[in-house]
């Protein structure tokens, strides 16, 4: 848009469009509130497993325990991938990022998948092919870290939730209890939240009917920006380059001065606090406590309170599961990953009810460019 021009109707990035109608998720920025089909997800994530809030967005109501247990046994009976997946991660460069590993996985492992035939608008294959998608994600993010380290992937242990499958196949040692936990109510934090830019590209995806894994792989790279999913590592690197508490005062007042975006900071639907950063930040202190790392979390302090009240701006959800997972012993560059294995939840869910009342997704633009060009020849040009 040229400076002087403003036009109705038009909002850079889309601010405050309404672009669909759903019943998966509400964000209510006023009371800092996020809701999974009218559950507050500090109850989800406090009381609940990752995989119950996964069962709960992708059929709409809590499982019973029955529905659960069945539930539960198809994640793990789905949780392998083909061998043809792995033989393709292992031509990836071995500095490929582990984004592009889960992108590549989905990509090659989509024509294996048995209902690969099946019309985009069955829903019935499309809630099968939501379940294997869940089911592998930490799978191919956890070997495919496994492989990018010149290590054999691992064969899915049947016992092991999909937090526990992750970690032991990321480690190739049993996770211990805390750890898996910290970790599975993370990943239902992050398992849903509206029309964010990643579930927005995967609903314009299958809403040409294209099918779910285009929409999965449309969602990873979409994801993968710093602006986005990718901002959970940028945290962390950023809070290590701080490095001590000392200079972390200094260090971001230098970062706002000089106009610095400060990474896992800042949202466009909470203007105050994001809820998931609220419960998450209490959880990443006392874990610093535990392990005896209190400096990241001393850091973590001074940049929250200098970004309030020099900007108004509070963390997001990136900020302290950056430094939780670091903690934990989690390599930076998983903790994008990590967001996918959890996401693809929130993804399908939309993928299933965009197809149930779809329309193609196509906005319109402001032409700006020139209108009356003379066609000269190319060797004339
Ligand atoms: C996720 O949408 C979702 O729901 C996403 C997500 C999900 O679950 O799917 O919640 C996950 O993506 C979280 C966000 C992760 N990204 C980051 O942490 C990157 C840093 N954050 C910012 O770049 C920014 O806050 C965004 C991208 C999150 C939001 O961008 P907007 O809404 O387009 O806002 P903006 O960049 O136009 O900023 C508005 C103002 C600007 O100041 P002015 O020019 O008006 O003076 O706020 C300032 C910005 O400079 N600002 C920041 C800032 N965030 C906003 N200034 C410094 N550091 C920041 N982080």
């Amino acid at each position: 848009m040229s400076a002087t021009t403003t036009y109705p109707n038009y909002s850079p990035g889309l601010e405050g469009v309404i672009g669909g109608i759903t019943n998966i998720s509400e964000i209510v920025s006023e009371t800092s509130t996020l809701i999974y089909r009218g559950y507050d997800v500090h109850e989800l994530a406090s009381k609940g497993s990752f995989e119950e809030t996964a069962y709960l967005l992708l059929y709409g109501a809590l499982p019973n325990r029955a529905q659960l247990d069945e539930f539960v046994t198809t994640l793990k009976n789905e949780r392998e991938v083909p061998t043809e997946v792995y033989t393709a991660l292992k031509q990836l460069p071995k500095d490929c990022h582990p984004m592009d590993i889960a992108k590549v996985g989905f990509a090659v492992y989509a024509p294996f998948d048995p209902d690969y035939a099946a019309p985009a608008t069955d829903q019935d294959a499309n809630r099968r092919k939501a379940v294997r998608i869940l089911a592998k994600a930490s799978t191919i993010v956890g070997n495919g870290h496994r492989i990018r380290n010149g290590h054999e992937p691992l064969k899915p242990k049947a016992e092991h939730t999909i937090a526990q499958n992750f970690l032991y196949l990321m480690s190739g040692n049993e996770p211990d209890a805390k750890t898996a936990h910290v970790l599975d109510s993370s990943l239902t934090l992050y398992a849903e939240h509206g029309y964010n830019a990643s579930t927005f590209a995967c609903r314009v995806t299958v809403a040409t009917l294209s099918d779910i894994y285009s929409g999965i792989v449309t969602g990873i790279g979409t994801l993968k920006g710093p602006l986005h999913g990718g901002a959970n590592e940028e945290a962390m690197k950023m809070i290590q380059e701080i490095g001590s508490v000392d200079r972390a005062e200094a260090w971001i007042r230098d970062a706002l001065a000089t106009k610095k975006k400060i990474m896992g900071f800042g949202h466009r639907e909470y203007k105050k606090r994001d809820p998931r950063a609220i419960y998450l930040t209490k959880v990443a202190k006392e874990l610093c406590v535990e392990k005896g790392q209190t400096q990241w979390s001393e850091i973590a302090d001074i940049l929250e309170n200098v970004m309030e009240t020099e900007k108004g701006i509070y963390p997001n959800v990136d900020f302290p599961a950056a430094y939780a997972y670091y903690v934990l012993g989690i390599p930076i560059d998983l903790y994008t990953p990590i967001f996918v294995i959890a996401r693809v939840s929130g993804w399908s869910a939309h993928v299933l009810e965009q197809l149930a009342n779809n329309r193609l997704i196509r906005p319109a633009c402001i032409y700006e460019g020139p209108k009356s060009a003379t066609w000269v020849p190319v060797d004339e040009r």
